[in-house]
């Protein structure tokens, strides 16, 4: 099957819970025999989004799309932080969408938006406003609601935070709780998948 392809949605996908499914066995065929993170991660991004795009009914009527998906990666994994200092920050990773933030700060103390809090707190964070959410950083002005995964990697019996998962949508309340599960799970797969 060409690559392109993976993306597709079949109609007798019908809910967000088989929704989530096909994409996890479309991610996990994609992913298989390469462990690079950047290549894993710009595939990944580029399913995800494209196949929400292909499964409208998710997002209900009109305007209710993704208008981002991609990752922000802790600075310490790039390959080369060069002269800049690049330390406490995350740093914009493979995405699908319109040109975004380069970096945001982690720092404690001067963190601040929703990719921060989900990194630092390491926990998924649904925004059904975004204009509600303190702090929160607009990337884009038509973002309406968002949602960020902390990806997690398992070491021995420590959990270290490498990045996060974000999603944003042109709608109010564009992502629930079933949407967390299937993210969730998928963010497992791609770390998992991956070499850091
Ligand atoms: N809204 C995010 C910033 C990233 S962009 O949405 C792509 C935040 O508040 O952290």
């Amino acid at each position: 099957m060409p690559h392109a392809d993976s993306a597709f949605v079949p109609s007798d996908i019908q809910t967000k819970c088989e929704f989530w499914n096909h994409v996890h066995d479309q991610l996990q065929g994609l992913l298989e025999g390469q462990r690079n993170w950047i290549s894993n991660l710009a595939n990944a991004s580029a399913l995800i989004y494209n196949a929400l795009l292909a499964f409208p009914a998710h997002f209900g009527p009109g305007n209710r799309a993704v208008n981002w998906c991609g990752f922000y990666i802790d600075s310490a994994f790039f390959p080369a932080a060069h002269d800049l200092d690049q330390s406490g920050k995350l740093l914009l990773g493979p995405f699908c969408g319109k040109p975004a933030c380069q970096f945001i700060n982690i720092t404690p103390g001067k963190a601040r938006g929703v990719c921060a809090d989900a990194y630092l707190r390491r926990e998924t964070i649904l925004v059904p406003d975004v204009e509600r959410y303190p702090g929160h950083i607009a990337c884009d002005g038509e973002t309406k609601s968002e949602i960020v995964c902390p990806l997690l990697l398992e070491q021995g019996d420590k959990q270290i935070a490498v990045g996060v998962f974000d999603l944003d949508c042109l709608a109010l309340e564009g992502f629930d709780e079933e949407d967390k599960a299937g993210l969730v799970r998928l963010a497992d797969l791609v770390v998992k998948a991956s070499d850091w």
